[in-house]
């Protein structure tokens, strides 16, 4: 083992075992090409400032720029993480002379908090991308199915018919706030903690918004000890993802359901089932149930990171260094479900006569019959649903059932009421029944239409926000990598 560029000065050799343990260098490979970008910004940063020379300056430049081409397999990995690997190999390349500059005015605390920020923005940007496009072949299912009628649940039985469309579109919206939420994510990881070095800042006039801003940085994270303490904008965005999953899951588990031969209401395609080994006959939703498993493990991430964060003095202590590969890992699991999720419902095939058919069964039109009543007698709405009530108990759900047993049963109270069959028969039709419900939000189609290009619109801006943002940080890196000499 080479000596430890860090540790020479105060302290012996690791124990290899400690080494293993305490090292983060696999972790890091998430960030490598952002730690080489953070060196690059901050050495141009110090020659800016006149604290190193023209000379170490393109000594370091021109080293940093080999580093990056060669990349992260081939730097050391028995070092404490990929900041020591770099300037270990910095050292080898340029001498101590031009790289005992580097972390002039830097601590790896600042550097490791700047190099996680980059490469989850990154990682938010693709994932707000993945989320986009499962929104648009939500919002275009939802458009080719806003005439597909089907029963809507609560508590897992049938409720009240609705449209495929209205059912799919609340997906859509619930996305809709996922999206924000990553985007306010976004926003608070965008800050620069460079230059906060160990936590009380340096002595050198260092610039933290020329740093900040060739890295692409809305701003900076002013308070040095604040801007290497907090992991907040990790935790904000493991929520962020979280609740992403949480909606995926309940797609998934719905599309799960509704491919069960009891249900029959979609069949997902071969691409994305699975066989048995043993059963010959089986089609399993296996992309579903792992997009359903892994909201269990994103979760999982989100709960070790504040548990970690949880009562953690200020300011840096290297539990932070334990939540980099939760965030990495909850954010690509993300990204890939996303993915799936959108890559099922584009090649799933729905069974409207099915749907159609089940959506009167269970009385779903109960609802509207007690409707019908209260509003052609003028009795209370509660008056209403116990008679309708006492239908369902003794299982008139159809016209001809309330014909038979219901009227009968009812004796003189539904003439007195003043109903017609008519109105019962209308009452009863699950096309009507959707059209009816026209208030703002409702499934009827003049509804759905109008929400469906409010969503539109809104999808549109949304994707011309994320590409500024986008060619925002591509433009800040090429300028940087101009600068140094690239
Ligand atoms: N590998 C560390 C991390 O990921 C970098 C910062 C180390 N700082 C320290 N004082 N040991 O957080």
């Amino acid at each position: 083992m080479k000596q430890n560029i860090i540790r020479k000065g105060r302290l012996a050799e690791f124990d290899e075992k400690a080494l293993r343990f305490t090292s983060s260098i696999a972790a890091d490979a998430w960030f490598f090409r952002y730690d080489v970008l953070v060196d690059l910004a901050h050495v141009a940063m110090l020659k800016r400032q006149s604290i190193i020379e023209q000379t170490t300056f393109e000594v370091l430049t021109k080293a940093l720029l080999k580093i990056n081409e060669e990349g992260y397999v081939k730097l050391p990995r028995d070092v404490d993480d990929v900041h020591v690997a770099i300037e270990t190999a910095l050292t080898e390349r340029a001498g101590s002379a031009h790289a005992g500059w580097l972390h002039v005015g830097r601590s790896r605390n600042d550097e490791v908090a700047t190099c996680i920020r980059m490469a989850l923005r990154h990682d938010l940007l693709v994932l707000m991308n993945a989320v986009l496009a499962l929104q648009d072949t939500l919002l275009e299912l939802s458009a080719s199915n806003a005439a597909t009628i089907m029963p809507g649940f609560t508590h897992l039985q049938h409720a009240q018919p609705t449209s495929l469309g209205h059912h799919l579109l609340a997906h859509c919206d619930a996305l809709e706030r996922d999206l924000e939420r990553l985007a306010n994510s976004y926003e608070r990881t965008n800050q620069s903690p460079l230059g906060a070095a160990a936590f009380a800042s340096t002595g050198w006039p260092l610039d933290r918004d020329f740093v900040a801003s060739a890295l692409g940085f809305d701003g900076i994270v002013e308070n040095s000890m604040d801007a290497v303490s907090t992991r907040d904008f990790a935790i904000e965005a493991l929520s962020a993802a979280s609740n992403v999953m949480i909606t995926l899951s309940r797609l998934a588990e719905e599309l799960i359901l509704w491919s069960t031969s009891e249900f029959g209401y979609v069949e997902i395609d071969d691409e994305f089932a699975s066989t048995s080994s043993i059963m010959p006959q089986k089609k399993n939703p296996d992309t579903l149930e792992l997009i359903r498993a892994k909201t269990g493990s994103v979760i999982g991430d989100f709960t070790a990171s504040v548990v970690i964060c949880k009562a953690l003095p200020f300011s840096y202590n290297l539990d932070l260094q334990e939540i980099t590969p939760h965030l990495q890992q909850a954010i690509a699991t993300t990204i890939d479900c996303a993915r799936i999720a959108n890559a099922v419902l584009e090649t799933i095939s729905i069974n409207k006569q099915r749907l159609a058919e089940m959506s009167a069964v269970g009385f779903t039109t109960a609802t509207e019959l007690a409707d019908t009543i209260a509003r052609t007698a003028h009795v209370p709405f509660r008056t209403a649903h116990t008679i309708v009530g006492d239908l369902a108990r003794v299982g008139a759900c159809d016209l001809d059932a309330i014909d038979k047993v219901g009227l009968r049963h009812l004796g003189k109270q539904l003439s007195q009421l003043g109903l017609t069959a008519d109105d019962v028969t209308e009452a009863l039709d699950v096309n009507r029944n959707v059209a009816k419900r026209d208030i703002a939000g409702g499934p009827a189609a003049s509804q759905l239409k109008r929400m469906l290009k409010a969503r539109r619109r809104r999808h549109k801006v949304r994707q011309q926000r994320l590409l500024l943002r986008q060619t925002a940080l591509q433009a800040a890196e090429k300028g940087l990598l101009t600068a140094s000499g690239a």
